[in-house]
């Protein structure tokens, strides 16, 4: 392993402390310059966890991302705490958390869902679920962007898509939230097994219900496409669907949530910035890609070691947890000018918040763009000077990479 400063032996990257107002950058700098295979021995909140590798820097991202047979997604879960918080089985049932050939059967299917034409025919849909949502403001002189904004949004798009009814958006997005934020704030760590295990419970029973209804009357939406999609003869399972209408659900309910909150404040935080897309709104595509890169709404995904091998320098053995840190990749500062400067207009700005390539790249980058862009064109039409009013709260997690609250000022 190459030397580094003795002080970052000791680090635990985990440690809450760290991760209160966000991702602790000034450490992933250091390590990126320092020691950028880092190892942590024990996870002090979680300490039956084993220790874990951090990669700091895109090109160690890109190669563990496109080596699936040396990095596995399957044999120890997709995230940096697997076994204290979400159950290997449940991972291991949905696609992001299977290994070829299976991952690649399934996700084929999905992809049936997902092709640019179809994400393209909701574009007027989901600019009416935003209007409606900001519309819904006009006269209040203050708001919680993400509460009263964001999360009605998403969880409205998301619903569309895959036929939920608008009622049970609230319910869709309090389990989806316990679910992912599991973890977060929650003292007693022994009682987040049985609360999963009840979430995951009612989870399953409405979504069993809307196969069902779909397999009697087909319609459009994304449900009845994942019931009829075939591929060289085969189907999906039912249990196969039910777990990747979860993936899909928790998928689209955070991650888009969560960037455009990011944007929104390093917009107000920035008024220059904002000018610039006020002046020029065509640039809101490049907006939105900085975003991303800034502000990555998954902060790591881990991967597996299947045998014994070297990554920079350094041996991995078989059996090691291997967390990307793409919160630290899309700062690094030789890819980079000036990379903790939010700028509009960045170009080229090849980002790794959707991951780096590899077979697990993400599905919903096309609709999670779209959104995006819509969300961010109409918030600066309907409020173009709006300001914060008051300190945005960051979530405590290491996983999840979002605000809590960001309230604003709206005129
Ligand atoms: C800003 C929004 C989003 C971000 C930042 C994001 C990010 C990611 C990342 C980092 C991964 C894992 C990549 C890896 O492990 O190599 C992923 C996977 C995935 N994402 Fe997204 N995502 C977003 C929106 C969405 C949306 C809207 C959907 C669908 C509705 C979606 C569906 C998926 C699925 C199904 C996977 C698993 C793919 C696989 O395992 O093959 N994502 N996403």
């Amino acid at each position: 392993m190459a030397a580094h400063p003795a002080s970052l032996n000791d680090v635990r990257v985990l440690d809450r402390e760290r991760w209160l107002d966000g991702p602790p950058h000034e450490l992933f700098k250091e390590l990126r310059t320092n020691c950028p295979l880092h190892w942590t021995s024990e996870i002090t909140e979680f300490p039956l966890e084993k220790g874990f590798w951090s990669i700091t820097r895109p090109e160690d991202i890109a190669a563990v991302s496109r080596d699936w047979e040396t990095y596995s997604s399957e044999l120890g879960g997709v995230t940096a705490v697997s076994e204290s918080i979400f159950p290997i089985e449940l991972s291991r049932a949905m696609f992001i958390g299977m290994d070829p050939p299976k991952h690649d059967r399934i996700k084929q299917l999905f992809q049936k869902g997902f092709t640019p034409k179809r994400i393209a025919e909701h574009e007027d849909e989901i600019r009416a679920i935003v209007v409606g949502v900001l519309d819904r403001l006009e006269g209040r002189a203050e708001a919680d962007l993400v509460s009263e904004v964001a999360q009605p949004v998403v969880a409205r798009v998301i619903g569309s898509f895959m036929g939920i009814p608008d009622d049970d958006d609230i319910t869709w997005a309090r389990l989806m939230n316990n679910l992912l934020g599991a973890g977060e704030e929650e003292l007693d760590t022994s009682a987040i097994p049985a609360a999963i295990e009840r979430d995951i419970g009612e989870l399953f029973q409405r979504c069993q219900s809307l196969i069902a209804e779909r397999r009697e009357r087909p319609t459009d939406d994304l449900t009845s496409v994942l019931v009829h999609a075939e591929v060289d003869g085969q189907r999906l399972e039912e249990h196969e669907i039910v777990m990747g209408f979860f993936l899909l659900m928790a998928a689209g309910n955070d991650s888009t949530k969560a960037t455009y909150c990011s944007a929104m404040r390093a917009l107000m935080e920035d008024p220059d910035q904002r000018q610039i897309l006020l002046d020029d709104p065509s640039l809101v595509p490049s907006a939105v890609e900085e975003a991303l890169r800034m502000f990555p709404a998954f902060a790591h995904f881990r991967r597996t070691a299947t045998k014994d091998t070297e990554l920079g320098g350094c041996p991995i053995h078989k059996g090691d947890k291997v967390v990307m840190w793409y919160v630290s990749s899309n700062r690094d500062e030789e890819k980079f000018d000036n990379p903790d400067r939010f700028d509009v207009r960045r170009e080229p700005n090849e980002h790794q918040a959707f991951g780096a390539g590899g077979r697990h790249f993400c599905l919903g980058t096309a609709l999670a763009r779209l959104e995006l862009n819509i969300l961010i064109e109409e918030t600066l039409k309907h409020f173009p000077r709006m300001k914060l009013a008051g300190t945005p709260e960051h979530v405590e997690a290491q996983f999840v990479n979002q605000l809590r609250s960001l309230p604003v000022q709206l005129h």
